[in-house]
C-alpha cells in the first residue's frame, strides 16, 4: 500500500494528547531566538520619515489616500510594510524590549520575515530587500554590486512561478518566509503549523490594507522552493519560502492564474527535523516540477457549496455597519485579548465578525477581493458559548448562506475550555471559530503542499477575524494548541475534518 502523504504523517507525530502534552521539548529559557536577522553593514533605507506620526488623524487620512508619486512611492511602501507586519507596541520585560507586530504570533515569537523584490522604482536601486521591523527600514540582501538586475530577478522570479503573469509584471513583489527556529524553540516539530498560521495573518493585513493604498496583491503558493529562497539568498535549512505576493497598481493586474499547485511529493530525505520533513516534503521541486500540477482559482470559490447538510439552520444578518470604514486604525491597535468575560454577543455582532472574514464585500472587484489560496479545503465550526438569540452548542458555519447549521445542542463550555488546553480564552469566549479541514481529501488534489494552503488560509481567515473584532470593540485571540484527536467526539465534528486553527471572540474583560 502506498505510504500517505508526509503531511498526513507530521500532522499525526505534532498532535497533542492530554497524557503526553508537556514532554519531550525542552525550552532552552537562557537562549531565546532572535527576533530579527541582521544584515551587517548593508546599505538601508529607512522608511520611518514616511510613516503618520499620529495614530488617527493621519492614519485615518490614509483611506483611499493616493500618493502623488504612485501606490510604489516610498511613502505608500512605508504603509504597507508597517501595516502588514511592523512594530506596533513594545513592552520591557526582565530589562529586555519586546516588539510586538501588527500581525499576533503564538508565543510571540514572530517567525514570518518579509522581503521585498523591487525593479525599476524611484528611489530604490532594483534589488532583494530584508524588511527590518524594529528598524522599519529596508536592507539590502545582496552586496553592493551582486544583486540580479531587475529585469533578471523578476524572470528569475516568475520562472520559479511557473510563469505566473502577476509575477512576470509586477514591479514590486513581496515574499513571505518563516524562520523556523524562532517558534520551533518554543513549540518544537509543532511549530511548522504554527509558522504557517501566523504567516497567514500577515497576509491577512496585507490584503486589508494594500487595496487602501491602491494597491492589488496576487498569492502565489505554487513555486519552485529552492528557486525563490535561492533568489532570497536565505539559509534554507533555517528559513522556508511560504508565499509569493506580486502587487500591482489596482485596475491594472491582467488576471491572475492559478495560484495553487500541488507538490512534488518528493520523499523527504531523513531527517530528523520534522519541520525540515514536512517543509521538503511540501516543496516544489524543479525536476518534479511537471507532477505541480496547478488547479485553478476558478470554481474553489470561498467554499460556496456547504459541504455538509446538517438540520435546517439559524440565517445570520450584518448590522449593515460597513467595517472597511477605518480598518488601518483597527489594524494598529490590533492585540490579542488576554481575558474575555462571558457576556453574551450580539447575534448581528457574529454576522458582522463572520461577514468580514468569509463574506467580503462581493460588489468590491476581485482583485480587492481576500488573496486566498484555495478556501474549499476548510470548513468552519462555531462553538456558541453565549451568543443572544443562540441556542448553546456547536455549529456548522455554511458562508455561502452565511448560515449557522446546529450540530450538536446544548452548552460545550467545559468542552472546550479542555481541548483547547486548559485556556480560559476558550471557555469565556461568546464564540469560539473552529476551522478544521479533511486532509486526506486535501492532499489528493495537492499533495503535502495542502498543508501549507489550509494552515496559510486559516490563519488568513483568523486575521480577519481579528481585525473586525477589534474594529467592533470585541475581543479576539488565536489558540494555536489543543487536544486535536478530542476534538472531533466532544463536538461532534464529522471524524474527517481536523483541527486546524481556533479563534477565540467575545467581550474583553476590562
Ligand atoms: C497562530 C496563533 C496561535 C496562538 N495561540 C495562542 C494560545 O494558544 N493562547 C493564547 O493565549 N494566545 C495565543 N495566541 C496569541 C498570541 O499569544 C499573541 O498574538 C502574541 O502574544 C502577541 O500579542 P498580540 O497579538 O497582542 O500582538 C496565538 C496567536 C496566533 C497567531
Amino acid at each position: 500500500m502506498a505510504e500517505p502523504p508526509y503531511a498526513e504523517t507530521y500532522h499525526r507525530l505534532t498532535k497533542y494528547h492530554p497524557s503526553t502534552i508537556g514532554q519531550g521539548h525542552h525550552i532552552d529559557w537562557n537562549h531565546p531566538p532572535e527576533q530579527f536577522k541582521d544584515f551587517a553593514g548593508a546599505p538601508r533605507f529607512d522608511l520611518r520619515p514616511y510613516l503618520p506620526t499620529g495614530e488617527t488623524e493621519e492614519w485615518q487620512a490614509l483611506a483611499g489616500l493616493k500618493d502623488p508619486d504612485g501606490p510604489f512611492s516610498l511613502p505608500q511602501l512605508s504603509k504597507l510594510l508597517f501595516a502588514t507586519n511592523g512594530v506596533t507596541a513594545m513592552a520591557v520585560g526582565g530589562g529586555q524590549k519586546m516588539y510586538f507586530r501588527a500581525a499576533p504570533s503564538a508565543g510571540a515569537l514572530y517567525p514570518t520575515d518579509l522581503y521585498l523584490l523591487v525593479r525599476g522604482h524611484a528611489d530604490l536601486p532594483d534589488g532583494v530587500f530584508y524588511y527590518h521591523v524594529r528598524d522599519h527600514a529596508l536592507l539590502e540582501v545582496y552586496p553592493k554590486g551582486l544583486a540580479p538586475e531587475g529585469a533578471e530577478l523578476f524572470k528569475r522570479l516568475s520562472e520559479a512561478c511557473f510563469g505566473d503573469a502577476a509575477a512576470a509584471e509586477a514591479k514590486v513583489a513581496i515574499v513571505a518566509t518563516a524562520v523556523f527556529w524562532r517558534s520551533s524553540w518554543r513549540y518544537g516539530d509543532r511549530a511548522y503549523r504554527r509558522c504557517l498560521l501566523d504567516t497567514g495573518h500577515v497576509l491577512g493585513n496585507l490584503d486589508i490594507v494594500a487595496p487602501r493604498l491602491g494597491l492589488g496583491v496576487s498569492a502565489v503558493g505554487g513555486f519552485v522552493d529552492h528557486e525563490v529562497a535561492e533568489l532570497l539568498a536565505i539559509p534554507e535549512d533555517k528559513e522556508g519560502v511560504l508565499a509569493v505576493l506580486p502587487l500591482h497598481e489596482l485596475g491594472t493586474a491582467s488576471r491572475p492564474g492559478p495560484s495553487a499547485r500541488a507538490s512534488s511529493d518528493v520523499e523527504p530525505a531523513p531527517t530528523d527535523d520534522a519541520i525540515l520533513g514536512i517543509h521538503a516534503a511540501s516543496a516544489i521541486t524543479r525536476d518534479k516540477a511537471a507532477s505541480a500540477k496547478a488547479h485553478a482559482e476558478d470554481g474553489d470559490d470561498f467554499m460556496l457549496d456547504p459541504k455538509y447538510a446538517f438540520a435546517a439552520g439559524t440565517k445570520l444578518k450584518t448590522s449593515g455597519e460597513d467595517l472597511s470604514e477605518e480598518i488601518e486604525i483597527a489594524i494598529l491597535r490590533r492585540r490579542s485579548t488576554r481575558v474575555l468575560n462571558r457576556e453574551p454577543l450580539k447575534l448581528a455582532e457574529l454576522a458582522d465578525l463572520l461577514a468580514f472574514a468569509y463574506r467580503p464585500d462581493l460588489r468590491l472587484p476581485h482583485e480587492q477581493l481576500p488573496a486566498y489560496f484555495d478556501t474549499s479545503l476548510l470548513e468552519t465550526f462555531v462553538v456558541v458559548n453565549s451568543v443572544e438569540g443562540l441556542e448553546p452548542g456547536v455549529y456548522y458555519f455554511a458562508p455561502g448562506f452565511m448560515e449557522l447549521l446546529s450540530i450538536r445542542r446544548g452548552s460545550v463550555r467545559n468542552e472546550i475550555f479542555h481541548l483547547a488546553l486548559g485556556q480560559e480564552l476558550a471557555r469565556d469566549a461568546s464564540a469560539v471559530v473552529v476551522h478544521t479541514a479533511d486532509l486526506e481529501a486535501a492532499t489528493k488534489k495537492y499533495g503535502s503542499r495542502a498543508y501549507r494552503y489550509l494552515h496559510l488560509d486559516a490563519g488568513h481567515i483568523g486575521e480577519r477575524l481579528n481585525i473586525a473584532a477589534i474594529r467592533l470593540g470585541l475581543g479576539v485571540s488565536g489558540i494555536g494548541g489543543f487536544f486535536d484527536d478530542e476534538v472531533n467526539e466532544l463536538l461532534n465534528i464529522p471524524g474527517k475534518e481536523l483541527c486546524v486553527y481556533i479563534t477565540c471572540l467575545g467581550r474583553p474583560a476590562p
